[in-house]
């Protein structure tokens, strides 16, 4: 109470020209209700798309050392985020010169009833490699996307510039329709990898539908999107690959992929999509879209800042603390089951990775990836939201009933002064026991303090820090 008082006062005097939002000796108070049950969270991860998984192998001069060393801070759940999702790119470009993904069928077989002449290097731009090293710590949810079909598919005969899958709704290619070899295109992918021991467990066909550039990139209303998933759907069930989920339609935001949802329920082709899957770069996940399908937010990034590894600092696009707040925001007020970062590590000197080793061969590590892992280490895939009832509105808090058991609260003190609060758990078993909490700020990177003992009812007080995340695990 007394370190609360001082940190109070030295707070008024420096700042906060209004007094504290709260009476120092009225704690908050946090009540986990166990029987409010929301979302299951699917997990946390990055893509590695566009040869960053080649570059994190030391396609540019990254060390093996601090090859392992970037492994490690993505998967590891000790030294690490342990991030347990990764986004991998379909290739449709005709060779790997700059960061092209390469197809698995570069050139036309002449028409779509043609069967497709395939080529499998077994490296996937090193996606195969990474896939393995995720599989290796643990990671069991691996997600492939397209950004585009192959240029000789398309309504433009080029895998970028936009141009449409020919066959969909307002196309009429004089090749003819290629729904059906693109959905076949997409399942050889999948069995690619499944010779190389790597089960895919979720295939997209989309990319940021809206959006016209330069790389590879395939324009899709909503309702064209239900032209191709009922066919995807069912050539996956042909094929044996029933279990493997279809990921739509990763528009650049939350309202554009609104938008397209609306569309594809007007088709009536909700159904055959196992995830809603939208990027937050256009609009932020704040409200729930309409939808009783899994929601994940497949791609985001700070592509605007020069690289921070600030937490708190100017309160930048790219600061962790920022990061800390999207992912909470789209779990809370999203109803998100996962949450994807852009890249996991690059040779960038931007905000669009988590780790970056530029200049030469440096590892630096952005306080975004202990945000990331401030979730990811305890809320595994398969754990299940449960409410989180907060008296004082500045501590974001999400509570989850983890998968191996225990509970783990992640709070987030967004004001600026400590605050004494007391977490209580209801409808739980009881009993008194050990909580240890991890937090990240300025000074910590998702590092364990010393235990808190919790009641008998299943209560304990805690100090949450100003501009800190914590996560509670019990
Ligand atoms: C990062 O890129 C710069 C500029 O292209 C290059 O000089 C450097 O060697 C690269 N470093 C790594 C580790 O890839
Ligand atoms: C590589 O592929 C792209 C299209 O995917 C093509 O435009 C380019 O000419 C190709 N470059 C070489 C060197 O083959
Ligand atoms: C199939 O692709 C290979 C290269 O990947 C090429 O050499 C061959 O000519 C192609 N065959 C047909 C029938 O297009
Ligand atoms: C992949 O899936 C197949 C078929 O469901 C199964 O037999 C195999 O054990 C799985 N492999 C791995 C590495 O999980
Ligand atoms: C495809 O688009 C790219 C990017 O705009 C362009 O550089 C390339 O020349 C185009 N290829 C063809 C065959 O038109
Ligand atoms: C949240 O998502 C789940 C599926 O993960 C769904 O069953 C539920 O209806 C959704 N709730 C809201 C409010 O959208
Ligand atoms: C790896 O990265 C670290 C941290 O940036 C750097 O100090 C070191 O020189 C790099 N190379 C090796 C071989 O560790
Ligand atoms: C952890 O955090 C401290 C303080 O913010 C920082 O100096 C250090 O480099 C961080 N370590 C890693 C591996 O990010």
């Amino acid at each position: 109470m007394k370190s609360l008082i001082l940190t109070l006062l030295t707070a008024t005097c420096l700042a906060a020209p209004s007094p504290p939002a709260q009476s120092p000796l009225q704690p908050a108070t946090i009540t986990i209700d166990l029987a409010t049950r929301y979302q299951e969270i699917d997990g946390f991860g990055f893509s590695s798309a566009f040869q960053r998984s080649a570059d994190i192998r030391g396609k540019k001069g990254l060390s093996p050392e601090n090859t392992t060393r970037v492994i490690e801070y993505l998967f590891s759940n000790t030294d690490g985020a342990g991030l347990s999702i990764l986004r991998n790119g379909i290739g449709s470009s005709q060779n790997t010169t700059k960061d092209f993904m390469n197809s698995i069928a570069p050139t036309s077989p002449g028409s779509p009833d043609a069967p497709l002449n395939y080529t499998w290097d077994h490296i996937d731009t090193e996606q195969v490699w990474l896939s393995q090293q995720a599989l290796s710590h643990g990671v069991r949810t691996i997600y492939a996307d397209a950004w585009s079909a192959p240029a000789y598919m398309k309504t433009n005969n080029n895998d970028s510039n936009g141009g449409m899958l020919c066959g969909v709704t307002g196309t009429d290619c004089p090749t003819g329709d290629w729904r059906q070899s693109y959905a076949n295109y997409l399942v050889q992918y999948l069995r690619f990898y499944q010779q190389e021991g790597i089960n895919l467990t979720h295939v997209g066909f989309l990319n940021e539908p809206d959006l016209i550039v330069y790389y590879a990139s395939m324009v899709s209303s909503g309702t064209q999107a239900a032209d191709v998933l009922p066919i995807l759907r069912s050539t996956l069930d042909a094929a044996g690959f029933s279990h493997v989920e279809i990921a739509c339609c990763e528009a650049t935001g939350w309202q554009e992929q609104g938008d397209m949802l609306t569309e594809i329920q007007l088709a009536g082709a909700e159904d055959t999509m196992g995830v809603v899957a939208s990027h937050g770069y256009s609009s932020q996940p704040k409200l729930p879209l309409p939808t009783t399908k899994k929601v994940w937010q497949t791609e985001w990034a700070d592509l605007d800042g020069t690289w921070t590894t600030h937490w708190d600092v100017l309160g930048k696009a790219g600061e962790g603390l920022v990061w800390a707040n999207h992912i909470q925001n789209a779990i809370r007020l999203s109803n998100c089951s996962a949450f994807i970062y852009w890249q996991g590590a690059e040779n960038t000197t931007g905000n669009s990775a988590l780790i970056s080793f530029a200049p030469g061969d440096e590892v630096h590590v952005s306080k975004r990836l202990w945000a990331m892992g401030q979730f990811s280490r305890f809320v595994k895939p398969g754990s299940v939201r449960v409410e989180a009832e907060v008296s004082l509105p500045l501590l974001h808090s999400t509570a989850y009933e983890m998968v191996e058991g225990g509970v783990a609260l992640v709070v987030i003190n967004n004001g600026h002064v400590d605050y004494e609060t007391e977490i209580s758990v209801r409808g739980g078993k009881g009993g008194a026991g050990m909580m240890t909490p991890w937090v990240t700020n300025n000074d910590f990177n998702a590092t364990a303090q010393e235990g808190v003992q919790v009641s008998e009812g299943g209560s304990w007080r805690v100090t949450i820090p100003a501009r800190s995340m914590v996560t509670y695990v019990m």
